[in-house]
């Protein structure tokens, strides 16, 4: 198949690689991509928010699928330009991206669909949020409403510090302030025709930026897959609760969900499963350590839920190995990453995968040019080999004042 794919971190390098392990080969381009990906595919160097670039881009290349990434170009509507000139996209069209563009949208559909989601209140005024916040109660949730980046989320036991968040963002837009939830975090994705799903792995993903939870919350420093402590029957608990009245209700409204459906989830000791958010596509790093694991052709699934056919498929079979990822972050991340400098010891590596993210070649040797370089792969028949794999490689690339956090998946390691 001739296949796009949109986007240039670690996430789309993940695809990658799994699209071209699969016995069918592919023509693959990546726009952007990034220095790792531009070694094991051509890139071309376009805006992918852009819907007419990459329309024209697709269409000049007989492009059979489009792979979108991120959520900057879901938001702008690149899926629906697409589709609209009979090129089948995997990635929902701008209105169903609202599911993470908006987390009043997503409240609202939850709450149409019956979805078990946490409590929240939009504030739109100081006034609103400190009513909230006291409402609520201890720790504090507060959120913006639209897109921030990784940085809209604010969890504190630190009242003051609540307030000055809903402060800040209300100057971008509405705020939501929730209840807080309390449980292991499961991200779940799912595979959506727009009528159907199906489901892929489960995987946990370490939020904060340093060992034992601590630090701030930028998302994703390292994941692993499956989660063994899971109860039986999660999975299609998610399916029949979450996912299909969610798929229905956005199918209701006219704005199918043609993509990949990411359930952030909690599971919470007194009420069971409740999502506490809702993403458009896959997510970043557990990416890294689903796809390793899935043994049905990549390509076969997204081309199938893309083109509606999702239920001629069976179930993505996954294999018994499991995945850990670790996150190599630059000094100064999140709040002012250092760059520039030259990562050493890549080509030193065994037995591992590295998923480039912010990387650039420059006179023939990698340098990192943002927050979260690279993300290092490592799969085995359990958690202690993985680990050891991952952290053994991590050790043998430098970067100078780099960063990793050293406890990912220790929890299941035994
Ligand atoms: P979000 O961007 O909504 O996923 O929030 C980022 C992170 O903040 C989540 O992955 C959780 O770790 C945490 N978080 C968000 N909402 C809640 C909540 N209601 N209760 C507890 N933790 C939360
Ligand atoms: N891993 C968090 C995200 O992709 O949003």
């Amino acid at each position: 198949m001739r296949i796009l794919v949109l986007g240039s971190g670690a996430r789309e390098h993940a695809i990658i690689t799994s699209l071209l392990g699969e016995a069918q080969r592919h023509e693959i381009t990546a726009a952007p991509g990034n220095a790792g990906i531009a070694a094991v595919v051509p890139v071309v160097a376009l805006d992918p928010t852009r819907a007419d670039i990459v329309s024209q881009f697709a269409l000049d290349n007989d492009i059979e699928l489009v792979i979108i990434g991120p959520e900057a170009p879901l938001v702008a509507g690149v899926a629906d330009a697409l589709r609209q000139r009979g090129i089948a996209v995997f990635g929902p069209g701008k209105a169903a991206a609202q599911l993470e563009g908006s987390k009043t949208f997503a409240k609202r559909i939850m709450d149409a669909a019956g979805v078990p989601t946490g409590r929240a209140t939009r504030a739109g005024s100081l006034e609103e949020a400190l009513a909230a916040i006291d409402e609520y109660g201890a720790p504090y949730v507060v959120k913006a409403d639209g897109l921030a980046a990784g940085k809209g989320v604010l969890v504190t036991d630190d009242r003051d510090a609540a307030v000055a968040h809903a402060d800040y963002w209300l100057g971008h837009g509405a705020v939501l302030v929730e209840e807080f939830l309390d449980g292991q975090e499961v991200s779940l994705f799912l595979l959506s025709d727009g009528h159907t799903v199906l489901p892929l792995s489960p995987a946990q993903d370490y939020k904060r930026a340093l060992d034992g939870d601590e630090g701030p919350n930028p998302g994703g420093m390292g994941a692993y897959s499956p989660l063994p402590w899971l109860p039986e029957g999660f999975v299609d608990e998610v399916i029949d609760t979450i996912a299909i009245p969610t798929v229905r209700q956005l199918a209701s409204e006219h704005t199918p969900f043609i993509g990949l459906l990411y359930c952030g989830l909690i599971v919470t000791a007194e009420k069971g499963i409740r999502v506490i958010e809702f993403n458009a596509r896959f997510g970043d790093p557990e990416t890294q350590v689903v796809l390793p694991r899935l043994v049905s052709p990549l390509s076969g699934l997204l081309y199938a839920a893309s083109t509606g056919e999702l239920g001629s498929l069976p179930r993505p079979e996954f294999s018994d190995d499991v995945a850990v990822t670790v996150v190599l972050a630059s000094e100064g991340y999140p709040e002012q990453p250092i760059t520039g400098r030259q990562i050493y010891g890549l080509a030193d590596v065994e037995d591992v995968t590295i998923a480039h993210a912010a990387t650039a070649l420059v006179h023939g040797e990698f340098v990192a040019t943002g927050g979260r370089v690279l993300s290092v792969v490592a799969t085995g028949p359990d958690f202690a080999a993985a680990r050891a794999k991952a952290y053994a490689a991590l050790g043998t690339i430098k970067l100078e004042g780099g960063h990793y956090r050293t406890d990912i998946a220790k929890r299941v390691a035994g």
